[in-house]
């Protein structure tokens, strides 16, 4: 606008896009994206032999279940209409070992938990379970470790397959390998159809990246973690290199494809979202979530509002489905609708 048109009327903009954020119901009418819990999927820790729900410190609100909880916060979470549940075991601290057996003993706490879950809500939850070694194994690794203590790729996928095979018979419908070893959808995905599981699905955890904001998780699955994953994981630097992951999980057979962390790799999901015809997920981790409630218990952020805005963030940036531990209360404010 220059200084001859000043005062006049027509200097005035005739394009107004506030006239579509006048009340709510425009806003409402307008939304290009909206949170359904037919999108969400609420990640749950089952721990074995306790008989009382135990509290997450680092993760308010969130516990380690008991068997018997579990199945009512699976029911709880169904009745919401939330799309599914994501289970992850915490075998008893003795039980662990170099190899993870409580991982493939069909009586392992999560084969346990996901026979219960199937019990309560049969198929109205997609029922899966976390596919990795570090929640059975003595040394917290994602894998099991060779002579010189690295974790071992082809070792691994072979736990990982005679896991995946335990984890389908006791009722997962969707395993979720999340241990980002060289070949692990593939692998996995021979070995269920070898067993006779080919309507058991893969969600790949494709880009999933080293992350100072699993923190709380490690607290979660009482981890025993020493050191780090970053020879496995992804550097936090790398967005492109989410795309060469992405090509191979889609080549050896991924049905639903994984961006973990969510909000700071917010950029990676929407690559991954743009270049794929398979549904993609976002999981929302510990870290991103002890974040709000953390800042919201001080009073520093509006809580509900914080989780809606983070929530919308995902769909906007293409996530079909959310992991993330609001799953049920989120649900239950939206409704089925
Ligand atoms: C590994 C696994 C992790 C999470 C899910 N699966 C931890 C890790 O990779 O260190 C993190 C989930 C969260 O932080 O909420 N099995």
């Amino acid at each position: 606008m220059n200084d001859a048109n000043a005062g006049f009327p027509g200097a005035f903009p005739t394009v107004r896009p506030r006239r579509l954020r006048t009340t709510p119901a425009m806003r409402r009418m307008v939304a290009e994206h909206r949170l359904h819990p037919a999108d969400l999927i609420l990640p749950a820790f089952v721990r074995e032999g306790i008989d009382q729900p135990v509290p997450i410190g680092s993760m308010p609100g969130v516990v380690q279940h008991s068997r018997d909880s579990l199945r009512k916060a699976a029911a709880e979470a169904a009745a919401a209409g939330v799309a599914g549940i994501m289970l992850f075991g915490v075998p008893e601290e003795a039980k662990k070992d170099a190899v993870g057996s409580p991982g493939t003993d069909p009586d392992g706490i999560l084969q346990q938990a996901l026979r219960d879950v199937r019990a309560e809500v049969g198929d109205d939850l997609v029922v899966m379970s976390d596919l990795c070694l570090d929640e059975v194994v003595d040394h917290g690794h994602c894998g099991v470790l060779d002579a010189a203590g690295r974790v071992d790729n082809d070792a691994t996928l072979a736990r990982y397959a005679e896991m995946a095979v335990v984890q389908a018979e006791a009722g997962a419908h969707v395993l979720g390998p999340s241990g980002m070893m060289d070949g692990q959808v593939g692998y996995v995905r021979r070995a269920l159809d070898a067993a006779g599981h080919r309507d058991v699905a893969l969600l790949a955890y494709t880009a999933k990246y080293a992350s100072a904001f699993y923190g709380p998780f490690r607290e979660a699955v009482n981890s025993s973690l020493k050191g780090d994953r970053k020879t496995y994981q992804q550097d936090p630097a790398n967005g492109r290199e989410a795309l060469r992951e992405l090509e191979l999980d889609l080549a050896e057979g991924a049905d639903m494809v994984m961006v973990k962390p969510g909000l700071p790799y917010l950029d990676v999901l929407c690559r991954v979202a743009d270049a794929v015809t398979v549904p993609v997920a976002a999981y929302q981790i510990s870290g991103e979530y002890a974040m709000v409630e953390a800042a919201a218990e001080r009073g520093w952020l509006d809580r509900d509002r914080t989780i809606d805005e983070t929530l919308t963030a995902f769909k906007r940036a293409g996530a079909d489905m959310i992991l993330t531990y609001w799953a049920t209360e989120v649900a239950q404010r939206y409704g089925r609708a």
